[in-house]
C-alpha cells in the first residue's frame, strides 16, 4: 500500500503505512490464535495505551532488571555506538520512550547532531508523534521522519539511501517465535547495504529464578500488563473476555529457552467475540498463551546471526552478562 503523508511540520514528516491493516490483522490473528489446537494471541495486542502505560510501569519494577540493564550498557557504549556516526538515519523499530535514544544522541559528537535524522518506526501513530515533538525540542538541529508502521510486515518502507544505524531494543526480539526470529533478520539484512549496522538488545540466559521473579512481579502489575490483553479484544473485537476468570501465568521453558506468558482459565468457560463471530470454548486449566521471551546464548546470537547473511561487528554488555547489545553488519557483500 502506498504511504500517506498525516503529519508535516519543518523538522519532522510522518508517514502511515497502516491505515486500515490494523483491524484486519487483529481479526486475522486473533481468530487464528483463539481457534488453533492450543490457544494463543500475538504479544503485540499487548500495546494500546493502557498496555504501553502498564510496560512503562514493568520497566522500573525492581524484579524486572531488563530495561535498566539495557540502560546501563547504552550508558557505556554510547560514545563507542555514535562517535563514528557522522551522518545518516538512526532508525528505531518499535520506538516507545525516549530515554535509549537520547542517551545515543547526547553520545553523539555536536557536530554530526544537524547530519542525524531519527526515524522511529511504530505502530501508535500518537505515540510516535509525542515522543518525536519531545526530541525535536530537546535536540534543535535534529530531523524526524515518523514511519507508522508494523515492523515485521513493511522493513522495506524505510528509507535506506543514507547510512543507517538501525536500533531492535528491548529484546523484543525474544518475542518472535524461531522462524519469525530468521525470517525477520533475514528481511533486515536483505535491506541493508554494507555501511549499514543493526544494534539489537537481547536477554541472556541465567538461572530461572531471577528468570521468572522478572515475570511474577510482587505488585502484579505484570498480571494486569498480561490480562489487559483481553481489554483490548473486548474493545477491537467486541469480545465478552472476564479478565477475572484467569490466572497469570509465567514461567522459565528449559527446554525451549523462553519464558512463557499465559492466562489460565480458573474454571471452564465460554466467550464470544462478536466481529469474528465465534464462540471460544475453555476448559479449566486450560491456557491461552500470549507472549514468549526468548532468552540468549552468545553462541545462539552468533549463530542467529550467521544463518541470517550477518556478522557480529561487537558486542556490548554489563558485568554480568545478563543483557546485551550486539552490533551486526552484512556478513558480505553481495
Ligand atoms: C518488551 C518484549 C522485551 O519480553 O520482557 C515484560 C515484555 N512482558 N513483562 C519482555 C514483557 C512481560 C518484554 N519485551
Amino acid at each position: 500500500m502506498d504511504s500517506q503523508i498525516i503529519f508535516k511540520q519543518s523538522r519532522m514528516e510522518v508517514h502511515n503505512h497502516m491505515s486500515d491493516t490494523y483491524r484486519e490483522e487483529i481479526a486475522k490473528d486473533v481468530f487464528r490464535g483463539l481457534t488453533a489446537p492450543r490457544k494463543f494471541i500475538p504479544s503485540k495486542y499487548f500495546y494500546d495505551a493502557r498496555g504501553s502505560e502498564l510496560f512503562d510501569q514493568i520497566c522500573s519494577l525492581p524484579e524486572y532488571y531488563p530495561t535498566r540493564t539495557e540502560m546501563a550498557i547504552l550508558r557505556h557504549a554510547a560514545p563507542a555506538i555514535m562517535g563514528s556516526f557522522e551522518q545518516g538515519d538512526i532508525v528505531e523499530l518499535g520506538s516507545g520512550a525516549n530515554l535509549k535514544i537520547r542517551m545515543l544522541l547526547d553520545a553523539a559528537p555536536t557536530e554530526h547532531l544537524s547530519q542525524l535524522r531519527y526515524v522511529p518506526v511504530d505502530v501508535s501513530t500518537s505515540a510516535l508523534v509525542d515522543a518525536s515533538e519531545e526530541l525535536l525540542t530537546l535536540y534543535p538541529d535534529l530531523e524526524v521522519l515518523g514511519i507508522v508502521a508494523d515492523f515485521t510486515l513493511h522493513l522495506d518502507k524505510i528509507p535506506s539511501d543514507r547510512p543507517r544505524l538501525l536500533l531492535f531494543l528491548g529484546s523484543t526480539i525474544g518475542n518472535f517465535s524461531d522462524a519469525q526470529r530468521h525470517h525477520f533478520l533475514r528481511s533486515a539484512a536483505f535491506t541493508m547495504n554494507p555501511r549499514d549496522r543493526f544494534l539489537i538488545g537481547f536477554d541472556m540466559l541465567k538461572p530461572a529464578e531471577t528468570l521468572e521473579a522478572a515475570y511474577n512481579d510482587s505488585v502484579g502489575i505484570t498480571s494486569r500488563f498480561n490480562k489487559n490483553v483481553l481489554h483490548v479484544l473486548n474493545r477491537e473485537l467486541k469480545a465478552n473476555f472476564d479478565p477475572s476468570d484467569f490466572e497469570h501465568l509465567a514461567f522459565f521453558n528449559q527446554e525451549k529457552q523462553r519464558v512463557e506468558m499465559h492466562l489460565q482459565a480458573r474454571h471452564s468457560l465460554e466467550v464470544m467475540v462478536d466481529d469474528l463471530g465465534v464462540t471460544v470454548e475453555l476448559e479449566k486449566n486450560e491456557t491461552i498463551h500470549t507472549e514468549i521471551c526468548g532468552k540468549f546464548s552468545k553462541s545462539g546470537v552468533e549463530k542467529l546471526a550467521d544463518e541470517s547473511g550477518l556478522k557480529i561487528s561487537r558486542w556490548f554488555f554489563d558485568t554480568d552478562e545478563w543483557f546485551s547489545l550486539a552490533e551486526l553488519t552484512l556478513k558480505e557483500r553481495r
